[in-house]
Protein backbone atom coordinates (compact mmCIF):
# COMPACT_ATOMS: atom_id res chain seq x y z
CA UNK A 1 0.00 0.00 0.00
CA UNK A 2 2.58 2.43 0.73
CA UNK A 3 4.41 1.81 -2.53
CA UNK A 4 2.18 3.72 -4.71
CA UNK A 5 2.35 7.10 -3.63
CA UNK A 6 6.51 6.63 -3.84
CA UNK A 7 5.77 5.28 -7.51
CA UNK A 8 3.76 8.31 -8.68
CA UNK A 9 5.72 10.84 -7.02
CA UNK A 10 8.88 9.31 -8.57
CA UNK A 11 6.91 9.65 -12.31
CA UNK A 12 6.10 13.33 -11.78
CA UNK A 13 9.83 14.16 -10.87
CA UNK A 14 10.39 12.33 -14.31
CA UNK A 15 8.04 14.08 -16.10
CA UNK A 16 8.81 17.37 -14.64
CA UNK A 17 12.81 16.89 -15.16
CA UNK A 18 11.37 15.60 -19.01
CA UNK A 19 9.97 18.90 -19.32
CA UNK A 20 12.88 21.01 -17.62
CA UNK A 21 15.53 19.79 -19.62
CA UNK A 22 13.67 21.40 -23.14
CA UNK A 23 13.09 24.21 -21.17
CA UNK A 24 16.28 24.50 -19.71
CA UNK A 25 17.31 24.04 -22.90
CA UNK A 26 15.90 26.91 -24.69
CA UNK A 27 18.48 29.11 -22.69
CA UNK A 28 21.42 26.93 -23.40
CA UNK A 29 24.01 27.80 -25.97
CA UNK A 30 25.90 24.30 -27.52
CA UNK A 31 29.68 24.91 -27.22
CA UNK A 32 31.04 25.09 -30.41
CA UNK A 33 35.02 23.45 -30.26
CA UNK A 34 37.92 25.45 -30.00
CA UNK A 35 39.14 24.44 -33.59
CA UNK A 36 36.19 25.77 -34.96
CA UNK A 37 36.44 29.05 -33.31
CA UNK A 38 39.86 29.86 -34.49
CA UNK A 39 38.76 29.04 -38.21
CA UNK A 40 38.96 32.83 -39.88
CA UNK A 41 35.96 33.56 -41.95
CA UNK A 42 37.01 34.84 -45.01
CA UNK A 43 33.83 37.10 -45.81
CA UNK A 44 31.01 38.24 -43.42
CA UNK A 45 28.74 35.41 -45.21
CA UNK A 46 30.95 32.55 -44.04
CA UNK A 47 31.33 34.64 -40.50
CA UNK A 48 27.54 34.57 -40.09
CA UNK A 49 27.27 30.92 -41.48
CA UNK A 50 29.68 29.81 -39.08
CA UNK A 51 27.97 30.93 -36.00
CA UNK A 52 24.79 29.44 -37.35
CA UNK A 53 26.61 26.36 -37.78
CA UNK A 54 28.69 26.26 -34.28
CA UNK A 55 25.61 26.66 -32.23
CA UNK A 56 22.90 24.68 -33.90
CA UNK A 57 24.67 22.04 -35.99
CA UNK A 58 28.13 21.29 -35.13
CA UNK A 59 27.81 19.15 -32.20
CA UNK A 60 26.83 15.95 -34.52
CA UNK A 61 29.20 17.51 -37.20
CA UNK A 62 32.73 17.72 -35.80
CA UNK A 63 35.18 14.80 -35.15
CA UNK A 64 35.56 15.61 -31.55
CA UNK A 65 32.94 17.66 -30.61
CA UNK A 66 32.58 19.86 -27.20
CA UNK A 67 29.22 17.83 -25.68
CA UNK A 68 26.24 19.90 -24.07
CA UNK A 69 25.64 19.23 -20.21
CA UNK A 70 23.49 16.14 -20.41
CA UNK A 71 26.32 13.88 -22.82
CA UNK A 72 26.94 12.19 -19.59
CA UNK A 73 23.38 11.51 -18.29
CA UNK A 74 22.39 7.92 -18.82
CA UNK A 75 20.56 7.11 -21.76
CA UNK A 76 21.13 10.40 -23.42
CA UNK A 77 25.06 9.02 -23.93
CA UNK A 78 24.14 6.32 -26.04
CA UNK A 79 21.64 8.47 -28.08
CA UNK A 80 24.30 11.41 -28.49
CA UNK A 81 26.98 9.29 -29.43
CA UNK A 82 24.82 7.34 -32.17
CA UNK A 83 23.82 11.02 -33.36
CA UNK A 84 27.21 12.53 -33.66
CA UNK A 85 28.90 9.00 -35.48
CA UNK A 86 25.92 9.48 -37.94
CA UNK A 87 26.04 12.81 -38.54
CA UNK A 88 29.46 13.13 -38.73
CA UNK A 89 30.20 10.26 -41.15
CA UNK A 90 27.58 12.60 -43.47
CA UNK A 91 29.28 15.82 -43.26
CA UNK A 92 32.19 17.64 -41.44
CA UNK A 93 31.62 21.33 -40.91
CA UNK A 94 34.88 21.61 -38.75
CA UNK A 95 36.43 20.71 -41.90
CA UNK A 96 33.98 22.39 -44.76
CA UNK A 97 35.00 25.64 -42.91
CA UNK A 98 38.38 24.85 -42.66
CA UNK A 99 38.85 24.75 -46.65
CA UNK A 100 36.16 27.84 -46.77
CA UNK A 101 33.19 25.94 -48.05
CA UNK A 102 35.57 24.33 -50.77
CA UNK A 103 34.17 21.59 -51.35
CA UNK A 104 31.33 21.26 -54.20
CA UNK A 105 29.22 18.73 -53.03
CA UNK A 106 29.40 19.18 -49.02
CA UNK A 107 27.91 22.78 -50.08
CA UNK A 108 25.34 21.32 -51.89
CA UNK A 109 24.28 18.68 -49.03
CA UNK A 110 23.99 21.62 -46.72
CA UNK A 111 22.49 23.63 -49.06
CA UNK A 112 19.80 20.78 -49.59
CA UNK A 113 19.39 19.91 -45.53
CA UNK A 114 18.62 23.99 -44.83
CA UNK A 115 16.30 23.96 -48.01
CA UNK A 116 14.20 21.14 -47.12
CA UNK A 117 14.77 21.75 -43.26
CA UNK A 118 15.81 18.12 -42.67
CA UNK A 119 18.09 18.79 -39.79
CA UNK A 120 18.69 18.82 -36.83
CA UNK A 121 17.09 15.68 -36.51
CA UNK A 122 13.37 15.17 -35.23
CA UNK A 123 14.87 13.05 -31.65
CA UNK A 124 17.31 16.18 -30.87
CA UNK A 125 13.91 18.49 -31.22
CA UNK A 126 12.40 16.77 -28.90
CA UNK A 127 14.76 18.16 -26.23
CA UNK A 128 15.56 21.58 -28.56
CA UNK A 129 12.53 23.22 -29.23
CA UNK A 130 14.24 26.11 -31.10
CA UNK A 131 17.28 23.91 -32.68
CA UNK A 132 16.33 24.49 -35.85
CA UNK A 133 17.16 27.42 -37.90
CA UNK A 134 15.18 30.37 -37.70
CA UNK A 135 14.23 31.75 -41.20
CA UNK A 136 16.83 34.49 -41.03
CA UNK A 137 19.22 31.39 -40.28
CA UNK A 138 17.89 29.45 -43.28
CA UNK A 139 18.50 32.37 -45.59
CA UNK A 140 22.25 33.83 -44.01
CA UNK A 141 23.34 30.11 -44.56
CA UNK A 142 21.92 29.66 -48.12
CA UNK A 143 23.93 33.19 -48.98
CA UNK A 144 27.18 31.62 -48.18
CA UNK A 145 26.51 28.79 -50.30
CA UNK A 146 25.50 31.10 -52.90
CA UNK A 147 28.76 32.94 -52.31
CA UNK A 148 31.17 30.00 -52.78
CA UNK A 149 29.41 28.97 -55.82
CA UNK A 150 29.37 31.96 -57.56
CA UNK A 151 33.29 32.42 -56.94
CA UNK A 152 34.48 28.69 -57.38
CA UNK A 153 32.08 26.78 -58.50
CA UNK A 154 29.83 28.23 -61.02
CA UNK A 155 31.16 27.96 -64.77
CA UNK A 156 29.44 31.54 -65.48
CA UNK A 157 27.51 30.19 -68.29
CA UNK A 158 24.26 29.51 -66.46
CA UNK A 159 21.41 31.84 -67.03
CA UNK A 160 19.88 34.17 -63.99
CA UNK A 161 17.76 31.31 -62.89
CA UNK A 162 20.00 28.89 -62.71
CA UNK A 163 23.07 30.45 -61.72
CA UNK A 164 23.29 29.11 -58.64
CA UNK A 165 22.19 25.54 -59.35
CA UNK A 166 24.13 22.70 -57.98
CA UNK A 167 24.28 21.40 -61.55
CA UNK A 168 26.22 23.70 -64.10
CA UNK A 169 26.77 23.60 -68.06
CA UNK A 170 29.85 22.42 -69.30
CA UNK A 171 32.46 24.88 -70.37
CA UNK A 172 32.96 24.44 -73.97
CA UNK A 173 36.97 23.98 -74.26
CA UNK A 174 39.83 23.51 -72.38
CA UNK A 175 43.01 25.15 -72.95
CA UNK A 176 45.68 22.59 -74.62
CA UNK A 177 48.47 22.05 -75.92
CA UNK A 178 46.99 20.60 -79.67
CA UNK A 179 50.69 19.34 -80.73
CA UNK A 180 50.30 16.89 -77.77
CA UNK A 181 46.47 16.46 -78.64
CA UNK A 182 46.85 14.98 -81.96
CA UNK A 183 49.97 12.90 -80.63
CA UNK A 184 47.37 11.60 -77.94
CA UNK A 185 44.75 11.12 -80.00
CA UNK A 186 46.61 8.47 -82.35
CA UNK A 187 47.64 6.85 -78.93
CA UNK A 188 44.17 6.15 -77.65
CA UNK A 189 43.49 4.80 -80.65
CA UNK A 190 46.68 2.47 -81.01
CA UNK A 191 46.82 -0.95 -80.62
CA UNK A 192 50.74 -1.48 -80.19
CA UNK A 193 50.00 -0.22 -76.46
CA UNK A 194 48.76 -3.90 -75.70
CA UNK A 195 50.98 -6.97 -75.91
CA UNK A 196 49.27 -8.93 -78.87
CA UNK A 197 48.79 -5.61 -81.00
CA UNK A 198 44.81 -6.18 -80.49
CA UNK A 199 43.29 -3.62 -78.39
CA UNK A 200 43.70 0.35 -78.06
CA UNK A 201 42.45 2.46 -75.55
CA UNK A 202 39.69 2.56 -77.47
CA UNK A 203 38.11 -0.60 -77.49
CA UNK A 204 37.14 -0.23 -74.24
CA UNK A 205 36.17 3.52 -74.74
CA UNK A 206 34.96 3.95 -77.86
CA UNK A 207 34.23 7.60 -78.97
CA UNK A 208 31.03 6.19 -81.05
CA UNK A 209 29.63 4.70 -77.94
CA UNK A 210 29.45 7.55 -75.56
CA UNK A 211 33.34 6.77 -75.01
CA UNK A 212 31.96 3.19 -73.24
CA UNK A 213 32.15 -0.33 -74.74
CA UNK A 214 28.25 -0.51 -73.84
CA UNK A 215 29.00 -3.89 -72.09
CA UNK A 216 28.69 -4.95 -68.68
CA UNK A 217 32.37 -6.02 -68.42
CA UNK A 218 35.17 -5.37 -71.07
CA UNK A 219 36.70 -7.64 -73.06
CA UNK A 220 40.72 -7.09 -72.95
CA UNK A 221 44.03 -9.17 -74.49
CA UNK A 222 42.94 -12.90 -75.46
CA UNK A 223 38.96 -12.39 -74.53
CA UNK A 224 39.58 -11.97 -70.74
CA UNK A 225 36.88 -10.38 -69.32
CA UNK A 226 37.19 -7.81 -67.01
CA UNK A 227 35.34 -7.59 -63.06
CA UNK A 228 33.97 -3.80 -63.26
CA UNK A 229 32.01 -1.64 -65.64
CA UNK A 230 34.16 0.04 -67.81
CA UNK A 231 33.06 4.15 -67.48
CA UNK A 232 32.79 6.79 -69.93
CA UNK A 233 36.54 8.91 -70.80
CA UNK A 234 33.97 11.79 -71.74
CA UNK A 235 34.49 14.80 -69.48
CA UNK A 236 36.63 12.59 -67.47
CA UNK A 237 39.15 15.20 -66.89
CA UNK A 238 36.11 17.02 -64.02
CA UNK A 239 36.45 13.77 -61.97
CA UNK A 240 38.68 14.66 -58.44
CA UNK A 241 39.90 11.24 -58.98
CA UNK A 242 40.43 8.53 -61.67
CA UNK A 243 38.56 4.80 -61.25
CA UNK A 244 35.44 3.93 -59.50
CA UNK A 245 37.60 3.56 -56.26
CA UNK A 246 39.79 6.61 -57.22
CA UNK A 247 43.05 5.01 -57.29
CA UNK A 248 44.22 7.04 -59.93
CA UNK A 249 45.69 11.00 -59.41
CA UNK A 250 44.63 12.16 -62.80
CA UNK A 251 44.25 11.11 -66.53
CA UNK A 252 47.81 10.67 -66.94
CA UNK A 253 48.54 8.75 -63.93
CA UNK A 254 44.96 6.77 -64.89
CA UNK A 255 46.70 5.95 -68.77
CA UNK A 256 49.59 4.16 -67.09
CA UNK A 257 47.44 1.57 -65.95
CA UNK A 258 46.36 -0.16 -68.56
CA UNK A 259 48.47 -0.90 -70.81
CA UNK A 260 50.13 -3.09 -67.77
CA UNK A 261 46.87 -4.66 -66.78
CA UNK A 262 47.74 -8.10 -67.41
CA UNK A 263 43.67 -8.89 -68.25
CA UNK A 264 43.19 -5.62 -70.09
CA UNK A 265 46.50 -4.85 -72.53
CA UNK A 266 49.10 -7.16 -70.90
CA UNK A 267 52.04 -5.34 -72.34
CA UNK A 268 55.02 -3.18 -70.79
CA UNK A 269 56.12 0.26 -71.10
CA UNK A 270 59.70 -1.22 -73.03
CA UNK A 271 57.24 -3.33 -75.63
CA UNK A 272 55.60 -0.44 -76.12
CA UNK A 273 58.15 2.32 -76.58
CA UNK A 274 60.24 -0.24 -78.10
CA UNK A 275 57.43 -0.91 -80.88
CA UNK A 276 56.78 2.89 -81.39
CA UNK A 277 60.11 3.80 -82.19
CA UNK A 278 59.82 1.56 -85.32
CA UNK A 279 57.51 4.24 -86.79
CA UNK A 280 59.61 7.01 -87.66
CA UNK A 281 56.32 9.49 -88.81
CA UNK A 282 54.70 8.92 -85.03
CA UNK A 283 58.45 9.26 -83.75
CA UNK A 284 58.95 12.43 -85.84
CA UNK A 285 55.62 13.87 -84.57
CA UNK A 286 56.48 12.76 -81.35
CA UNK A 287 59.79 14.16 -80.88
CA UNK A 288 58.20 17.60 -82.20
CA UNK A 289 55.69 17.75 -79.84
CA UNK A 290 58.32 16.58 -76.45
CA UNK A 291 61.74 18.75 -77.03
CA UNK A 292 63.27 15.83 -78.98
CA UNK A 293 63.04 12.87 -76.32
CA UNK A 294 63.07 9.38 -76.98
CA UNK A 295 59.84 7.57 -76.52
CA UNK A 296 58.83 7.37 -72.33
CA UNK A 297 56.20 5.91 -70.75
CA UNK A 298 56.07 9.81 -68.95
CA UNK A 299 55.31 11.57 -71.85
CA UNK A 300 52.49 8.75 -73.92
CA UNK A 301 50.95 8.89 -70.74
CA UNK A 302 50.98 12.83 -70.48
CA UNK A 303 49.55 13.25 -74.75
CA UNK A 304 46.61 10.22 -73.69
CA UNK A 305 45.69 12.57 -70.96
CA UNK A 306 45.99 15.28 -73.29
CA UNK A 307 43.78 14.24 -75.62
CA UNK A 308 40.88 13.41 -72.80
CA UNK A 309 40.97 16.86 -72.16
CA UNK A 310 39.24 17.58 -75.42
CA UNK A 311 36.58 14.68 -74.69
CA UNK A 312 33.95 17.01 -73.38
CA UNK A 313 30.64 17.60 -74.31
CA UNK A 314 29.25 20.61 -73.80
CA UNK A 315 25.86 21.94 -75.89
CA UNK A 316 23.12 18.95 -74.14
CA UNK A 317 19.53 20.83 -74.70
CA UNK A 318 20.14 20.42 -70.77
CA UNK A 319 22.98 23.01 -70.44
CA UNK A 320 21.49 25.08 -73.44
CA UNK A 321 18.22 25.03 -70.90
CA UNK A 322 20.48 26.04 -68.30
CA UNK A 323 21.61 28.75 -70.49
CA UNK A 324 18.37 30.17 -71.11
CA UNK A 325 16.87 28.75 -73.80
CA UNK A 326 13.65 27.77 -72.15
CA UNK A 327 12.62 25.52 -75.38
CA UNK A 328 15.40 23.16 -75.55
CA UNK A 329 13.82 20.87 -73.20
CA UNK A 330 10.27 19.28 -72.90
CA UNK A 331 8.05 20.40 -69.95
CA UNK A 332 8.27 17.14 -68.38
CA UNK A 333 12.34 17.26 -68.93
CA UNK A 334 12.05 20.63 -66.98
CA UNK A 335 10.68 19.38 -64.29
CA UNK A 336 12.72 15.92 -64.17
CA UNK A 337 15.27 18.61 -63.73
CA UNK A 338 13.39 20.26 -61.17
CA UNK A 339 12.72 16.70 -59.66
CA UNK A 340 16.31 15.91 -59.77
CA UNK A 341 16.98 18.96 -57.26
CA UNK A 342 14.36 18.26 -55.27
CA UNK A 343 15.18 14.77 -54.66
CA UNK A 344 18.25 15.44 -53.81
CA UNK A 345 20.27 13.68 -56.69
CA UNK A 346 21.77 16.65 -57.49
CA UNK A 347 23.50 16.64 -54.45
CA UNK A 348 26.12 13.96 -55.19
CA UNK A 349 25.91 14.10 -58.69
CA UNK A 350 26.99 18.02 -58.47
CA UNK A 351 28.99 20.33 -60.92
CA UNK A 352 29.91 20.53 -64.28
CA UNK A 353 30.21 16.72 -65.07
CA UNK A 354 26.95 15.58 -62.87
CA UNK A 355 29.32 13.44 -60.88
CA UNK A 356 32.88 12.51 -60.64
CA UNK A 357 33.46 14.72 -57.66
CA UNK A 358 33.03 12.43 -54.13
CA UNK A 359 32.76 8.63 -53.37
CA UNK A 360 29.52 7.92 -51.89
CA UNK A 361 27.85 4.22 -51.14
CA UNK A 362 23.87 2.70 -50.72
CA UNK A 363 22.81 3.60 -46.99
CA UNK A 364 22.66 -0.14 -46.15
CA UNK A 365 25.43 -1.77 -48.80
CA UNK A 366 23.66 -5.49 -47.59
CA UNK A 367 19.95 -4.35 -49.23
CA UNK A 368 21.41 -2.82 -51.72
CA UNK A 369 23.33 -5.38 -53.14
CA UNK A 370 20.88 -8.21 -52.40
CA UNK A 371 18.07 -6.04 -54.43
CA UNK A 372 21.09 -6.97 -57.37
CA UNK A 373 20.95 -10.69 -56.41
CA UNK A 374 24.83 -10.00 -55.84
CA UNK A 375 26.65 -11.23 -53.00
CA UNK A 376 29.91 -8.23 -53.03
CA UNK A 377 33.42 -9.29 -54.84
CA UNK A 378 36.24 -7.15 -54.63
CA UNK A 379 35.33 -4.56 -56.79
CA UNK A 380 32.10 -3.64 -55.00
CA UNK A 381 34.62 -2.71 -51.64
CA UNK A 382 34.54 0.27 -53.45
CA UNK A 383 37.15 3.15 -52.62
CA UNK A 384 38.05 0.76 -49.75
CA UNK A 385 40.56 -0.83 -52.24
CA UNK A 386 43.03 2.05 -52.48
CA UNK A 387 42.92 3.41 -49.23
CA UNK A 388 41.94 0.50 -46.51
CA UNK A 389 39.79 2.78 -44.41
CA UNK A 390 37.07 1.47 -43.04
CA UNK A 391 34.98 4.62 -43.73
CA UNK A 392 35.71 3.97 -47.81
CA UNK A 393 34.03 0.39 -47.48
CA UNK A 394 31.64 0.41 -50.79
CA UNK A 395 32.14 3.51 -51.79
CA UNK A 396 32.34 4.53 -55.42
CA UNK A 397 33.20 7.48 -57.34
CA UNK A 398 29.53 9.08 -58.32
CA UNK A 399 29.74 8.08 -61.93
CA UNK A 400 29.14 11.38 -64.55
CA UNK A 401 25.24 12.03 -65.69
CA UNK A 402 26.29 13.50 -68.86
CA UNK A 403 25.65 11.27 -71.42
CA UNK A 404 24.00 9.01 -69.88
CA UNK A 405 21.87 7.67 -72.28
CA UNK A 406 24.95 6.62 -74.35
CA UNK A 407 26.49 5.01 -71.67
CA UNK A 408 24.92 2.12 -71.19
CA UNK A 409 25.00 -0.59 -69.35
CA UNK A 410 24.76 1.29 -65.89
CA UNK A 411 26.33 0.64 -62.08
CA UNK A 412 29.89 -0.43 -61.34
CA UNK A 413 28.49 -3.48 -62.12
CA UNK A 414 26.72 -2.55 -65.15
CA UNK A 415 24.13 -4.86 -63.80
CA UNK A 416 21.14 -2.86 -66.22
CA UNK A 417 20.56 -0.76 -69.21
CA UNK A 418 17.42 0.64 -67.72
CA UNK A 419 17.50 3.98 -66.73
CA UNK A 420 14.20 4.07 -64.59
CA UNK A 421 14.90 1.07 -62.50
CA UNK A 422 18.53 3.04 -62.10
CA UNK A 423 17.02 5.94 -60.69
CA UNK A 424 14.21 4.16 -58.44
CA UNK A 425 17.54 2.35 -57.32
CA UNK A 426 18.80 5.53 -56.43
CA UNK A 427 15.86 6.72 -54.26
CA UNK A 428 15.40 3.60 -52.72
CA UNK A 429 19.29 3.33 -51.61
CA UNK A 430 21.28 6.50 -51.82
CA UNK A 431 18.97 9.11 -51.17
CA UNK A 432 19.78 10.15 -47.32
CA UNK A 433 16.53 8.61 -45.56
CA UNK A 434 15.90 12.40 -43.44
CA UNK A 435 15.70 13.70 -47.26
CA UNK A 436 13.84 11.27 -49.14
CA UNK A 437 10.22 11.85 -50.41
CA UNK A 438 7.92 9.42 -52.38
CA UNK A 439 9.39 9.34 -55.72
CA UNK A 440 6.29 8.17 -58.36
CA UNK A 441 6.23 6.73 -61.79
CA UNK A 442 5.67 9.18 -63.63
CA UNK A 443 8.40 11.58 -61.45
CA UNK A 444 10.34 8.75 -62.97
CA UNK A 445 9.40 9.07 -66.31
CA UNK A 446 10.11 12.85 -66.09
CA UNK A 447 13.85 12.44 -64.42
CA UNK A 448 14.62 9.87 -67.39
CA UNK A 449 13.14 12.36 -70.07
CA UNK A 450 15.86 15.12 -68.66
CA UNK A 451 18.88 12.78 -68.52
CA UNK A 452 18.08 11.42 -71.58
CA UNK A 453 18.05 15.35 -72.97
CA UNK A 454 21.71 15.23 -71.31
CA UNK A 455 23.69 13.68 -74.05
CA UNK A 456 26.24 16.74 -75.79
CA UNK A 457 27.92 17.73 -78.58
CA UNK A 458 32.02 16.02 -78.80
CA UNK A 459 34.50 18.51 -81.22
CA UNK A 460 31.09 20.28 -82.81
CA UNK A 461 28.82 16.56 -83.64
CA UNK A 462 25.78 16.05 -81.71
CA UNK A 463 26.40 12.93 -80.37
C1 LIG B 1 21.71 15.79 -32.92
C2 LIG B 1 22.65 15.64 -33.97
C3 LIG B 1 22.52 16.48 -35.22
C4 LIG B 1 22.40 17.85 -35.29
C5 LIG B 1 22.29 18.86 -34.16
C6 LIG B 1 22.45 18.17 -36.70
N1 LIG B 1 22.60 17.03 -37.45
FE1 LIG B 1 22.83 16.91 -39.45
N2 LIG B 1 22.88 14.89 -39.36
C7 LIG B 1 22.73 14.15 -38.21
C8 LIG B 1 22.58 12.76 -38.55
C9 LIG B 1 22.38 11.61 -37.57
C10 LIG B 1 22.67 12.68 -39.97
C11 LIG B 1 22.51 11.45 -40.86
C12 LIG B 1 21.07 11.40 -41.33
C13 LIG B 1 20.73 10.23 -42.21
O1 LIG B 1 21.41 9.22 -42.15
O2 LIG B 1 19.74 10.35 -42.97
C14 LIG B 1 22.87 14.04 -40.43
C15 LIG B 1 23.04 14.38 -41.77
C16 LIG B 1 23.29 15.67 -42.21
C17 LIG B 1 23.68 16.04 -43.56
C18 LIG B 1 23.95 15.08 -44.71
C19 LIG B 1 22.74 14.87 -45.56
C20 LIG B 1 23.14 14.38 -46.94
O3 LIG B 1 22.51 14.81 -47.90
O4 LIG B 1 24.08 13.60 -47.07
C21 LIG B 1 23.78 17.39 -43.60
C22 LIG B 1 24.19 18.25 -44.79
C23 LIG B 1 23.44 17.88 -42.28
N3 LIG B 1 23.18 16.81 -41.46
C24 LIG B 1 23.38 19.22 -41.94
C25 LIG B 1 23.03 19.67 -40.69
C26 LIG B 1 22.82 21.08 -40.39
C27 LIG B 1 22.93 22.20 -41.39
C28 LIG B 1 22.53 21.14 -39.07
C29 LIG B 1 22.19 22.37 -38.27
C30 LIG B 1 21.01 23.06 -38.70
C31 LIG B 1 22.55 19.79 -38.54
N4 LIG B 1 22.85 18.93 -39.56
C32 LIG B 1 22.34 19.45 -37.21
C33 LIG B 1 22.75 14.63 -36.91
C34 LIG B 1 22.63 15.98 -36.58
C1 LIG C 1 40.00 -3.81 -71.64
C2 LIG C 1 39.20 -2.61 -71.54
C3 LIG C 1 39.89 -1.30 -71.27
C4 LIG C 1 40.98 -0.76 -71.92
C5 LIG C 1 41.82 -1.37 -72.99
C6 LIG C 1 41.15 0.55 -71.35
N1 LIG C 1 40.20 0.80 -70.40
FE1 LIG C 1 39.91 2.52 -69.42
N2 LIG C 1 38.69 1.60 -68.15
C7 LIG C 1 38.22 0.31 -68.29
C8 LIG C 1 37.56 -0.08 -67.07
C9 LIG C 1 36.90 -1.44 -66.81
C10 LIG C 1 37.65 0.99 -66.19
C11 LIG C 1 37.18 1.04 -64.74
C12 LIG C 1 38.21 0.31 -63.91
C13 LIG C 1 38.12 0.63 -62.43
O1 LIG C 1 37.53 1.65 -62.06
O2 LIG C 1 38.67 -0.13 -61.64
C14 LIG C 1 38.35 2.06 -66.92
C15 LIG C 1 38.58 3.34 -66.44
C16 LIG C 1 39.08 4.37 -67.20
C17 LIG C 1 39.06 5.76 -66.84
C18 LIG C 1 38.50 6.36 -65.56
C19 LIG C 1 37.18 7.02 -65.76
C20 LIG C 1 36.52 7.35 -64.46
O3 LIG C 1 35.41 7.91 -64.49
O4 LIG C 1 37.07 7.07 -63.39
C21 LIG C 1 39.66 6.45 -67.87
C22 LIG C 1 39.88 7.95 -67.96
C23 LIG C 1 40.09 5.48 -68.83
N3 LIG C 1 39.70 4.21 -68.42
C24 LIG C 1 40.85 5.75 -69.96
C25 LIG C 1 41.55 4.75 -70.62
C26 LIG C 1 42.71 4.96 -71.46
C27 LIG C 1 43.35 6.29 -71.74
C28 LIG C 1 43.09 3.74 -71.93
C29 LIG C 1 44.29 3.39 -72.81
C30 LIG C 1 45.58 3.73 -72.27
C31 LIG C 1 42.16 2.78 -71.40
N4 LIG C 1 41.27 3.42 -70.59
C32 LIG C 1 42.15 1.43 -71.72
C33 LIG C 1 38.39 -0.48 -69.40
C34 LIG C 1 39.43 -0.32 -70.29
C1 LIG D 1 24.49 9.78 -51.95
C2 LIG D 1 24.90 10.12 -53.30
C3 LIG D 1 23.93 9.87 -54.44
C4 LIG D 1 22.64 10.34 -54.56
C5 LIG D 1 21.85 11.16 -53.57
C6 LIG D 1 22.19 9.90 -55.86
N1 LIG D 1 23.16 9.21 -56.50
FE1 LIG D 1 23.04 8.41 -58.37
N2 LIG D 1 24.81 7.46 -58.06
C7 LIG D 1 25.60 7.56 -56.94
C8 LIG D 1 26.62 6.54 -56.98
C9 LIG D 1 27.72 6.30 -55.94
C10 LIG D 1 26.41 5.81 -58.16
C11 LIG D 1 27.18 4.57 -58.61
C12 LIG D 1 26.63 3.39 -57.82
C13 LIG D 1 27.19 2.06 -58.20
O1 LIG D 1 27.72 1.92 -59.30
O2 LIG D 1 27.08 1.13 -57.41
C14 LIG D 1 25.28 6.44 -58.84
C15 LIG D 1 24.78 6.04 -60.09
C16 LIG D 1 23.75 6.67 -60.75
C17 LIG D 1 23.34 6.38 -62.12
C18 LIG D 1 24.02 5.40 -63.05
C19 LIG D 1 25.17 6.07 -63.75
C20 LIG D 1 26.10 5.13 -64.46
O3 LIG D 1 26.71 5.55 -65.45
O4 LIG D 1 26.28 3.98 -64.02
C21 LIG D 1 22.26 7.19 -62.39
C22 LIG D 1 21.49 7.27 -63.70
C23 LIG D 1 21.99 7.96 -61.20
N3 LIG D 1 22.92 7.63 -60.23
C24 LIG D 1 20.96 8.87 -61.06
C25 LIG D 1 20.55 9.39 -59.82
C26 LIG D 1 19.28 10.01 -59.57
C27 LIG D 1 18.20 10.25 -60.60
C28 LIG D 1 19.25 10.33 -58.25
C29 LIG D 1 18.11 10.92 -57.44
C30 LIG D 1 16.91 10.10 -57.36
C31 LIG D 1 20.54 9.94 -57.68
N4 LIG D 1 21.28 9.35 -58.66
C32 LIG D 1 20.92 10.17 -56.37
C33 LIG D 1 25.43 8.48 -55.91
C34 LIG D 1 24.24 9.14 -55.66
Amino acid sequence: MKKKPLIIIACMLAGVLLLAIPVINLFYTLPATPEFEAIQAETPAMETAKMIIANKCLMCHADNPSLPYYAKWPIASGVIAKDIEGGTAMADFTELFENKGLDEIQMAKLEQAIRLNTMPPSNFMALHWNGSLTAKENEAVLAWVREVRARHFATGLADAAHANDAVQPLPAALPVVQAKVELGQKLFHDVRLSGDNTISCSSCHDLAKGGTDNAQFSTGVRGQLGGINAPTCFNAVFNVLQFWDGRAEDLADQAGGPPLNPIEMDSSWEQITGKLALDEALTAEYKAAYGGSPWEAENIKDAIAEFEKTLITPDSKLDRYLKGDSTALSPAAQHGYALFQSHSCATCHAGKAMGGLTFEKPIHPDAFFSSRKRTPKEPDLGRFNATNDEAHRYKQKVPTLRNIALTFPYLHHGSTSDLKEVVRLMHDHFVPKANRKPLSDKDIDEIVEMLESNTGVLNGKQL
